[in-house]
C-alpha cells in the first residue's frame, strides 16, 4: 500500500491504504476463523499488500478510491494468510478500474472505485460475493458493524499476514464531527459514517485495511476510508468509511450489473488511418482509467464528456498530436466553419468507414437547432450545432461520437449526438459538446491528479 496520506490543510488525514502511519491493521481485533469471509480480496502491487476490497459479482471488486491500484496490480481471493501458498486462493489481473467520477482527494467524498477483474472468480466455500444493500437509509448510531483486514494491528506496527477483524459501533455524525472528535477536519457528511469501540475500546481500523467492508447485520454498507495518521484506535478518531448510500450504489449498479462498462477492455488506437491494415504508424494502448464527467445525464446527453488515461504516453510523431484545446472560452458563432472528422458511418443504415473521413460544416444558431430538435431533445449552451452549409447532408453519424469539432485549428467541441437514422437530414444538424470554461476546467483537474 502506498502511503496515500493526504495533508489537508494542518490536518493529516490518514488514509487506510498502506501506509496509514499508524493505523490499525484491525486495532483491538481477532483473526479471522480461517476463510468465514470469502468475499475478502487482498489487493497486491508489487507483491505487497495495498488495500483490501470486497467481491462483489463474480468478476468485480468494490474498493476505496484512494486506493493507488491500477493494471499491474493482482487481486487474490479465498486469501487467509498472505504469504502462505493455498489451493483456496484465486488470482486475478485488474482490467479496468472505475474510480467514481465525484471522489474528492481533499474532502474524501466518494473515497469508492470498482475494479474489473480479467475473468470470473469460482464461487465455492472460500469465495463468495459480499451482499450489497437493497434500502438506502443512513446506518443508525449505535449500530454494531464488523470490519476485516490485513492491516496494521498497531500503530506502528506491520501489516497483518492473516485476515483479522473487530467490531465497532457506529458513531453518530454529529458527535464525530464535533471539536471532541475530528472537528470538522475533515467534514464527515452524510456519504460518510464513523464507527469505532465503546467505552475508550480501541477497536479500529488501520493502515492496510482500505477498501475492506463495514458490514451490518451481514450487509456491506460502507467501505474503509480514512483515519487521523497515527491515531488509529484512538476513540477521539474514529475510523471513517465510504457510506454505499444511494447514489454510490447507483454508479456500482450502473457500471457492475446494467454492463455499461467495457467487458474486455478498451484499446485505444493512435496516428491510424485505415483501421483494418497494419500501419507502422499506429500506436496502440490499453485505457487504465475511465473518468466520465460526473453529471453526464444519459438521458439528457447533458455533459457528454469523458476522459480516458492511457497506460503509458503516446510518443509524437509525425502521425500522432495532441489536438489543440481553446485558451478563450467564449461561445462559437453561427456560421463558424468547423471540421470534423471519424470512422463513422457515411450512410444511414451503412457502415463505419475503414479509413478517416472528414467533412466541413457550418455552426448553426443555437435557438435555430434547438426549435429543430424541439421536444425531442434540449439543446443547451454546453452545446453546439453544425451541419452542412446551405443544408448540404455534410454531417456526423454513429461511431463519430467522441470525435473532435475543430474550427479554426482549434477542437471547440466533440461529437455528442444526432437524431437516430436522420445523420446528414438538415432538419436535425449534428450537435456537439462544446468545451466550456466549466469542461476545460474539469479536464484540467482529473489530469492533474492524475499525472503520476
Ligand atoms: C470491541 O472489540 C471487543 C473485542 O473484540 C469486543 O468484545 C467489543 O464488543 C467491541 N466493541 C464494539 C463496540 O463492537
Ligand atoms: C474544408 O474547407 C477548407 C477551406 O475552405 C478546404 O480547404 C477543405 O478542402 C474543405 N474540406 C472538406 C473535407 O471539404
Amino acid at each position: 500500500m502506498d502511503l496515500l496520506f493526504v495533508l489537508s490543510f494542518s490536518t493529516a488525514i490518514l488514509f487506510l491504504g498502506m501506509h496509514r502511519g499508524h493505523c490499525a491493521d484491525i486495532i483491538g481485533g481477532e483473526h479471522s476463523a480461517r476463510h468465514s469471509r470469502p468475499f475478502m480480496a487482498a489487493l497486491i502491487g508489487g507483491k505487497r499488500l495495498k488495500c483490501g476490497g470486497t467481491l462483489i459479482k463474480r468478476n468485480w471488486v468494490l474498493t476505496a478510491g484512494h486506493c493507488n491500484v491500477g493494471k499491474g496490480d493482482e487481486v487474490v481471493l479465498g486469501v487467509h494468510s498472505l504469504s502462505k501458498p493455498g489451493r483456496e486462493k484465486q488470482n486475478f489481473h485488474i482490467t479496468n478500474v472505475y474510480v467514481h467520477p465525484k471522489y474528492d482527494q481533499i474532502t474524501k467524498e466518494n473515497d469508492i472505485m470498482i475494479l474489473q477483474l480479467n475473468r470470473k472468480a469460482e464461487l465455492n466455500r472460500y469465495v463468495q460475493t459480499i451482499r450489497l444493500p437493497s434500502t438506502y437509509e443512513d446506518v443508525r448510531a449505535g449500530t454494531q458493524c464488523l470490519v476485516t483486514g490485513w492491516g496494521i494491528t498497531e500503530n506502528t506496527g506491520q501489516i497483518s499476514d492473516t485476515l483479522r477483524e473487530v467490531n465497532v459501533a457506529v458513531v453518530d455524525r454529529h458527535t464525530c464531527n464535533d471539536r471532541n472528535h475530528y472537528n470538522s477536519q475533515p467534514v464527515v457528511t452524510e456519504n460518510m459514517v464513523c464507527a469505532g469501540g465503546d467505552n475508550n475500546q480501541r477497536n479500529d481500523t488501520c493502515n492496510g485495511d482500505s477498501g475492506g467492508p463495514l458490514i451490518c447485520g451481514g450487509i456491506q454498507r460502507g467501505i474503509t476510508s480514512f483515519g487521523r495518521e497515527g491515531r488509529c484506535g484512538d476513540p477521539q478518531f474514529p475510523g471513517v468509511y465510504t457510506r454505499l448510500t444511494r447514489d454510490n450504489l447507483d454508479w456500482i449498479k450502473k457500471i457492475v450489473f446494467w454492463g455499461l462498462s467495457r467487458e474486455k477492455g478498451t484499446t485505444v488506437v493512435l496516428g491510424a488511418h485505415s483501421l483494418s491494415k497494419n500501419e507502422r504508424e499506429k500506436q496502440i494502448f490499453q485505457v487504465t482509467k475511465v473518468f466520465a464527467h460526473p453529471n453526464y445525464n444519459s438521458e439528457t446527453l447533458e455533459n457528454d464528456i469523458m476522459l480516458l488515461q492511457l497506460n503509458r504516453k503516446a510518443k509524437i510523431t509525425r502521425a500522432v498530436k495532441k489536438t489543440k484545446m481553446p485558451t478563450t472560452y467564449d461561445d462559437i458563432k453561427a456560421g463558424t466553419q468547423c471540421l470534423v472528422t471519424g470512422w463513422g458511418l457515411t450512410e444511414n443504415g451503412g457502415k463505419a468507414s475503414d479509413t478517416l473521413r472528414e467533412a466541413n460544416v457550418t455552426v448553426i444558431d443555437r435557438h435555430i437547432c434547438k426549435n429543430h430538435y424541439n421536444s425531442i431533445a434540449l439543446v443547451t449552451p454546453n452545446m453546439v450545432c453544425a451541419g452542412g452549409a446551405k443544408k448540404t447532408r455534410k454531417d456526423t453519424c454513429k461511431a463519430d461520437s467522441g470525435g473532435p469539432l475543430i474550427c479554426g485549428g482549434i477542437q471547440r467541441g466533440i461529437t455528442s449526438f444526432g437524431q437516430k437514422g436522420k445523420c446528414g437530414d438538415p432538419q436535425f444538424p449534428g450537435v456537439y459538446t462544446r468545451l466550456t470554461k466549466d469542461y476545460l476546467e474539469w479536464i484540467k483537474k482529473t489530469m492533474g491528479r492524475n499525472l503520476d
